[in-house]
C-alpha cells in the first residue's frame, strides 16, 4: 500500500484506522492506547510533518482536521501561544492528545467535592509534558489543566470522542475557592482550503 501524499488523505486512512479500532474493542472497553499510537504516526508522517501549522494568536484555537458523522469523533490542531494557560477542567468526553510543535504541561487532579455543595479540594496528581512524538490519553471524567511551557507556540492534535459542537458542556474548577462551573467547549475554525488539500 503507497503513503497518502495528500494531508486530507493521511487525515482519512488514520481516522478509519482509528474507527476500526473502536470497532473491533470489546463492549465497554476503550482502547485509547491504540488510538494514541495511531495519531502519533499521523503526526510524525512525512505528509503531516510538511504541514505548517498556522500562527498562534493571543489565545488557543482550535482548528478541524476531521469531523466524520460516523463515529461522531473530532480531530482537530490546537494552536496556542507560549504562555497560554487552560485551568483544570473536565470534558466529559474521552480525549486523545498528541505533539506535533512545541512543548505543553498537562497536570492532572482529583476533585473532591464539599459538603452540602460547599467548596470542594483539587488535589494535583501528576504532571505529563505534551510533545513531538509523545502522547496523551484522557478518560472521559478526568480532570486537567493545561499551561504551555516550552517557548514557543504549540500545534498539537486533539481527537475527542465527539465533534466539540456536540459536547457536553465543559466543567471548569477554580483552584484558589475549589468552586467549579460550567463552560461550553470552544467553538473550532476551519484552516484555510490551502493547507489540508
Ligand atoms: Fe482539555
Amino acid at each position: 500500500m503507497s503513503s497518502p501524499t495528500r494531508l486530507s488523505e493521511a487525515i482519512d486512512s488514520a481516522m478509519a484506522d482509528i474507527a476500526s479500532i473502536e470497532a473491533h474493542a470489546s463492549a465497554g472497553s476503550l482502547r485509547l492506547g491504540e488510538i494514541e499510537a495511531r495519531l502519533i504516526a499521523l503526526a510524525r508522517s512525512a505528509t503531516f510533518a510538511s504541514m505548517e501549522p498556522p500562527a498562534a494568536g493571543a489565545t488557543g484555537i482550535y482548528y478541524v482536521l476531521s469531523e466524520p458523522t460516523d463515529p461522531p469523533y473530532g480531530l482537530y490542531l490546537n494552536v496556542a501561544p507560549a504562555g497560554n494557560r487552560a485551568p483544570p477542567h473536565c470534558h466529559g468526553v474521552w480525549c486523545v492528545a498528541v505533539g506535533f510543535r512545541g512543548e505543553e504541561t498537562n497536570r492532572f487532579y482529583r476533585f473532591t467535592a464539599g459538603q452540602n455543595g460547599g467548596a470542594g479540594n483539587l488535589d494535583e496528581l501528576e504532571s505529563r509534558v505534551l510533545a513531538p512524538g509523545a502522547g496523551m490519553c484522557m478518560r472521559a471524567d478526568d480532570i486537567h489543566s493545561v499551561d504551555v511551557s516550552g517557548a514557543g507556540p504549540v500545534a498539537h492534535l486533539h481527537l475527542y470522542a465527539r465533534r466539540l459542537s456536540q459536547f457536553p458542556e465543559l466543567v471548569v474548577y477554580d483552584t484558589a475557592t475549589g468552586s467549579r462551573r460550567t463552560a461550553p467547549a470552544p467553538v473550532p475554525k476551519r484552516l484555510d482550503s490551502g493547507a489540508v488539500n
